[in-house]
């Protein structure tokens, strides 16, 4: 049985096997946690990114984390909000999912996930949490076993700690 955590704080301080990034098809890096990994990670960071083609809405892709205390750094561009009939949630659900998958390929033990879409890309958090949640629990697989939602605001702190309670 797979452990779900909150961790309020900033997302590039934590020593897990994989941190996950909100990040842009470019995978050029950006503002918000995309920026504050960019920062953390490091001057390595932009050219193991342009290994990769750039990353589909709902596709991962995974480089080290360089400087960060976290092994890896999955990256993942979530929807924008564009009010809910343009398949958002099904892209949202994949972000999690597919990130989960790499890092089961992996056999890495630890993941935490940002609120994915819900800073610039406007994904209503309630939403968003309640994607993020259902997709983690219906992961069966034996890796990860530690999933941490990584909360930035009180706010979204109670947010999944409803989310979690149901
Ligand atoms: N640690 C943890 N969470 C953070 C951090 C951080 N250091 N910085 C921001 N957040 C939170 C925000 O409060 C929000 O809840 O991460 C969530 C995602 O917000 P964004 O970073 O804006 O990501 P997103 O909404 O997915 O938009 C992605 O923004 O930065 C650009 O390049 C990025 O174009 C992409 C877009």
């Amino acid at each position: 049985m797979m452990g779900l955590e909150i961790y309020r704080g900033d997302i590039t301080r934590l020593a897990v096997d994989a941190v996950v990034n909100a990040a842009n098809c470019s995978l050029r890096g950006g503002g918000g946690v995309d920026g504050a990994i960019h920062r953390a990670a490091g001057p390595e960071l932009p050219a193991a990114c342009r290994r990769y083609p750039g990353c589909a809405t709902g596709e991962a892709v995974i480089t080290p984390g360089f400087r960060l205390p976290a092994r890896y750094i999955i990256h993942t561009p979530g929807p924008v909000w564009h009010g809910g009939n343009h398949g958002e949630a099904e892209l949202l659900r994949r972000c999690y999912c597919n990130s989960l998958r790499l890092a089961a390929e992996r056999h890495l033990n630890s993941i935490a996930f940002p609120g994915i879409s819900t800073g610039v890309y406007g994904y209503p958090p309630e939403q968003a949490a309640a994607i993020a949640v259902a997709a983690v629990r219906s992961w069966s697989e034996a890796f990860p076993h530690r999933v941490i939602f990584v909360v930035f605001s009180a706010a979204a702190e109670a947010i999944y700690r409803r989310q979690l309670a149901l």
